[in-house]
């Protein structure tokens, strides 16, 4: 393990769908760090799974439990998988902006709704068309991933390993 590169702690962000926690466990792996995914974290710390949290406490209870668990984690050594909301609060933004690296995991917006169709552990698609909602907040979140990231990897048609290995070189 390149000793350079174990300093840094990555943070993956992205659209649902965009690989975030598999290519995570991967790079994790590469850089001998834990892998921490944020979604689960909130989901351990709150006893209760994302779909109750959202039908419990709303969106915006789910926001709030998302921005506790960054300010937890951020800049602890492991590689972090966020939520693909987590660029929504503004607080998030500065946090993910002072921080380095964080990397985008750029996906088309239709490969990622196949991904995603008909998953229930996500409300903001559930019972809905998948894409029709990717749009919606890619309109949204596009320029918050942008402004936040140091690296975007474009995945076109990369598979796991591929994209696991543009990231590490990145990170060199
Ligand atoms: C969300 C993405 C989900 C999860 C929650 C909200 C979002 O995480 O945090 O359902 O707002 O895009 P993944 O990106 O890991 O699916």
């Amino acid at each position: 393990i390149d000793e350079a590169v174990c300093q840094m702690y990555p943070v993956l962000i992205g659209l649902m769908g965009c690989g975030k926690s598999s290519i995570g466990r991967l790079l994790s792996q590469e850089l001998g760090l834990t892998m921490l995914d944020l979604d689960h974290y909130i989901v351990d710390k709150a006893g209760k799974t994302i779909p109750e949290i959202f039908d419990e406490h709303g969106e915006e209870g789910f926001r709030d439990l998302e921005t506790e668990a960054l300010r937890e984690v951020l800049g602890t050594p492991v590689v972090i998988a966020s939520g693909g909301g987590v660029v929504m609060r503004e607080e998030n933004r500065i946090m993910l902006e002072a921080h380095a690296p964080v990397i985008w995991l750029k996906s088309s917006l239709h490969f990622l709704a196949n991904r995603i169709q008909g998953d229930d552990n996500r409300p903001l698609t559930a019972g809905r068309d998948a894409l029709t909602v990717l749009q919606q907040l890619a309109d949204i979140r596009y320029p918050y991933y942008s402004q936040c990231a140091d690296y975007i990897l474009h995945r076109g048609k990369m598979n796991k390993a591929a994209s696991l290995h543009a990231v590490l070189e990145y990170l060199k």
